[in-house]
C-alpha cells in the first residue's frame, strides 16, 4: 500500500536572504509594513472613522473584506480603539496577492473611509520577506488557521497506517484525475469533495510556485475540538488526493490551532497555552522552541525577560505568564459604579519544532488575551494645615485617561477650571507613573464651606463635604468620588490690652480671623461708630470686619 504514498515533486526553492527592509510608508495616519509572515495595514481612527472598510483588488477585480470573506481568504482586520487604528494582516498566501515565486509578493488595497465623508484610498506594497519558508508552516490567526507545505515536502510521515489505508481506498475508488478533498475527524472520515466545492464551504487551497497552501476559518463542521494536555485545540484534518493514470498522490494537511481563551491569575499574570504537540500529523516531539512576541513582533529574549513575560514547558504544554502591567500591553479605564481598569496584550507565538524527518514546523499563534475587571480606586488625602485656615485636599492616583470634570462643594457646583475669581483654587499634579493628582484649596472662612460653633471647645467647626464628578475619556463616562474633611478654629474670646494713657485707657485688640463671632459692649450697648462718638470714645479699626455670621457671643467690659 505504501507504493500508493508519493510526495509531490517539486523543485526546492531558492531563498534569496534579502537584506532589504520595506519602507515604511507613513504619512501619520496610514501605515504598511511587510513582516516576516504576513503584510500589515494600520490606519489611523482619527481618519479612518470608526467603521473602516478594506478590499482586496486583483487584476480579476475588487473584492470587500468582509467578516467571511477575511477568514477564507487570508485576512484578518480588527478595529483597535485602545490603540486608536484599525489593523489589517494580510497573509502572504491570501487570495488576491500577486505571488511571484513565493519570493515576491504584491498587494493592492482600497480603504474606505467615512470620517468627514466617505473617501476610499488606494494602497499597495510589494514585499519580499526575508525569512525563509520552512517546510510546514501553520498561522493561528484571530479569524482562521493557515498551512502551507513545501509541496516536494507534502508526504505524510505519521500518519497511522490504518487512517493511510482508509483514506487510500477511499481515494481509489472515488479520485478522478482531479483533486480531491477528504475531511477526517476523530474516527470519522466524510464523503470526499472536489476542491470547487469545498470552497463553496469556505475552505481554500491553493498551489503556489512550490507550496501547496490551505486555509480555514475556525469553526467549520469539518472541524473538531478536542483537549490536548489539558488544553483545547481546534484541529481540521484535510486529505487531499488524485489519481493519475495508476498513482493516487496524496497530501495530509493539517491544521490545528490552541484555543485556550487565556486566563488570570491572583498574581496579576495573563496566562496563555498551547500543547508543545498539537496533533502528531502537525509537530514532532523533538526541540520545540518557543519566541514570544507582541503586537505581531518578535521580542529578544533579553527584552521578554526584563518586561516579566515568562514562557515554561510543563506536562506537554508550554505556558504563558505576562504580567498584566507589562511593556506592550494597552490599558483602559472603565465605569460600571465605581472606576476599573483593564488591559489588552495582543500576543504573538511562534513554536518550531523539528520532527523525527528533521522537517521542521513553524508555528505562528495570534492571540488577544485581556483581564478582567480590575478595581482602580482613586483616594484623597486631607493635607490640611490647621493654620493656615483652609482647606487642602488630594485626590491621587487618577489614571491618564480619566479627568476630573466638575467638584461639589457642599452641594454647590464648580466646573473644572474654576474662574479665576473664585477664592478656591484647584491644581493638577502629574506624576511619572501615568497618574496625576488634583489639590483642591478652600479658605475655611469661603462662603460653601459649613461652620458650626461648638461651646465646649470654644472652637468653630468648618465641614466641606466634596462630591468629585471624574470622567473617563473619551468616553466621557462619569464617576463620583466623595469626601468630607472637618476642621477646628480656635474661638476662644478675643483679649484686649489695656494701656494707662493720661487722656484715659487704650484697648487694644490684636485681629484673629473670627473675632467677627464677638461682639464687643460698653456696659449692654453694642460699640457702634455711633455709641462711640456719642460717649466721646475714640473708636478705631485697623482691618476691616468680616461679616458676621454664625453665632454671637458677648463680651463684657
Ligand atoms: C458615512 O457617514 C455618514 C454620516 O456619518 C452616514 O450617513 C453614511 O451612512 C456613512 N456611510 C457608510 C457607507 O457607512
Ligand atoms: C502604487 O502606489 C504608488 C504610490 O503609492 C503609485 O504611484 C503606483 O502607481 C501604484 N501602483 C499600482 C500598480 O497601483
Ligand atoms: C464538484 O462537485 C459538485 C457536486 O458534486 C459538482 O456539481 C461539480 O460539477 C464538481 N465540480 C467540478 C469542477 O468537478
Ligand atoms: C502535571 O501533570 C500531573 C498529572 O496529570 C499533575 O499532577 C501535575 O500537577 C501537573 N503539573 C503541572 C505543573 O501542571
Ligand atoms: C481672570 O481671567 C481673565 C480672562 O481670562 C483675565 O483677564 C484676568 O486677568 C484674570 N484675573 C486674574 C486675577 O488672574
Ligand atoms: C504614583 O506616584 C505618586 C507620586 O509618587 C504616588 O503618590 C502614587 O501612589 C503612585 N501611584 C501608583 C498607582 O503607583
Ligand atoms: C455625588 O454626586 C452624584 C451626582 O450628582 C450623586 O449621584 C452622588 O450620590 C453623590 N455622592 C454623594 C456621596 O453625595
Ligand atoms: C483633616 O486635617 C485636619 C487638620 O490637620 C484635622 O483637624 C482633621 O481632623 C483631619 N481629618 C478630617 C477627616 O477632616
Amino acid at each position: 500500500m505504501m507504493a500508493f504514498g508519493f510526495c509531490l515533486g517539486f523543485a526546492l526553492l531558492l531563498f534569496v536572504w534579502s537584506t532589504a527592509k520595506c519602507d515604511q510608508i507613513s504619512n501619520g495616519v496610514l501605515h504598511m509594513e511587510c513582516r516576516d509572515r504576513y503584510f500589515m495595514i494600520a490606519a489611523d481612527l482619527s481618519f479612518t472613522g470608526n467603521e473602516p472598510r478594506f478590499e482586496a483588488v486583483d487584476e480579476t477585480g475588487v473584492y470587500p473584506i468582509t467578516e467571511q470573506y477575511a477568514a477564507e481568504c487570508g485576512y484578518s482586520v480588527s478595529v483597535l480603539p485602545l490603540q486608536g487604528h484599525v489593523e489589517l494582516r494580510a497573509s502572504y498566501f491570501s487570495c488576491h496577492t500577486d505571488n511571484k515565486d513565493d519570493a515576491v509578493f504584491t498587494f493592492n488595497f482600497n480603504l474606505l473611509a467615512n470620517h468627514s465623508g466617505e473617501a476610499t484610498y488606494t494602497m499597495n506594497k510589494t514585499c519580499s520577506p526575508s525569512l525563509p519558508w520552512s517546510p510546514r508552516e501553520v498561522t493561528c490567526e484571530l479569524n482562521y488557521m493557515e498551512v502551507s507545505v513545501r509541496s516536494d515536502v507534502a508526504c505524510p510521515t505519521g500518519t497511522k497506517k490504518d487512517d493511510w489505508d482508509a483514506a487510500v481506498n477511499t481515494a481509489y475508488t472515488s479520485a478522478t484525475s482531479d483533486w480531491q478533498v477528504m475531511f477526517q475527524r476523530a474516527e470519522q472520515k466524510l464523503m470526499p469533495m472536489n476542491l470547487s466545492e469545498a470552497h463553496k464551504h469556505g475552505y481554500v487551497f491553493d498551489l503556489t510556485d512550490g507550496r501547496l497552501v490551505f486555509r480555514t476559518p475556525y469553526g467549520q463542521p469539518d472541524s473538531f475540538s478536542t483537549e490536548v494536555n489539558g488544553v483545547p485545540v481546534e484541529v481540521v484534518h484535510a486529505t487531499l488526493f488524485s489519481r493519475q493514470s495508476w498513482v493516487v498522490l496524496m497530501v495530509d494537511l493539517v491544521a490545528a490551532c490552541s484555543m485556550y481563551e487565556g486566563s488570570y491569575d491572583e498574581n496579576g499574570y495573563m496566562m496563555w497555552k498551547t500543547p508543545e504537540v498539537l496533533h502528531p500529523l502537525l509537530s514532532g516531539l523533538h526541540n520545540t522552541q518557543v519566541n514570544i512576541g507582541v503586537n505581531g513582533e518578535f521580542l529578544e529574549q533579553p527584552v521578554a525577560e526584563e518586561r516579566g513575560y515568562i514562557v515554561e514547558k510543563h506536562n506537554g504544554t508550554v505556558q504563558l505568564s505576562i504580567p498584566y502591567n507589562a511593556d506592550g500591553g494597552y490599558r483602559k479605564s472603565f465605569v460600571t459604579d465605581d472606576l476599573y481598569e483593564y488591559y489588552v496584550f495582543h500576543l504573538y507565538l511562534e513554536q518550531i519544532s523539528v520532527d523525527e524527518d528533521h522537517v521542521d514546523t513553524r508555528l505562528r499563534v495570534h492571540r488577544t488575551l485581556a483581564t478582567p475587571l480590575l478595581p482602580c480606586p482613586v483616594f484623597t488625602e486631607n493635607r490640611t494645615v490647621n493654620e493656615e485656615h483652609m482647606f487642602s485636599v488630594y485626590l491621587g492616583d487618577v489614571p491618564d485617561d480619566v479627568e476630573l470634570a466638575a467638584v461639589h462643594l457642599n452641594g454647590h457646583k464648580f466646573t473644572v477650571p474654576f474662574t479665576n475669581t473664585s477664592r478656591h483654587t484647584i491644581t493638577k499634579v502629574v506624576h511619572p507613573n501615568s497618574t496625576h493628582g488634583y489639590t483642591l484649596k478652600v479658605p475655611f472662612d469661603d462662603p460653601v464651606v459649613l461652620q458650626q460653633f461648638s461651646k465646649e471647645d470654644a472652637a468653630m467647626q468648618h465641614k466641606l463635604d466634596i462630591n468629585y464628578t471624574l470622567t473617563v475619556l473619551p468616553e466621557k463616562e462619569p464617576f463620583y468620588h466623595f469626601a468630607s474633611v472637618m476642621a477646628q478654629s480656635d474661638v476662644s474670646p478675643p483679649e484686649f490690652d489695656a494701656i494707662c494713657l493720661e487722656s484715659g485707657i487704650r484697648f487694644r485688640l490684636d485681629h484673629r480671623p473670627f473675632d467677627y463671632l464677638w461682639y464687643i459692649s460698653i456696659g449692654s450697648d453694642l460699640l457702634t461708630s455711633e455709641l462711640a462718638a456719642q460717649h466721646r470714645l475714640h473708636h478705631e479699626q485697623q482691618q476691616p470686619e468680616s461679616a458676621a455670621r454664625g453665632a454671637a457671643l458677648h463680651s463684657w467690659i
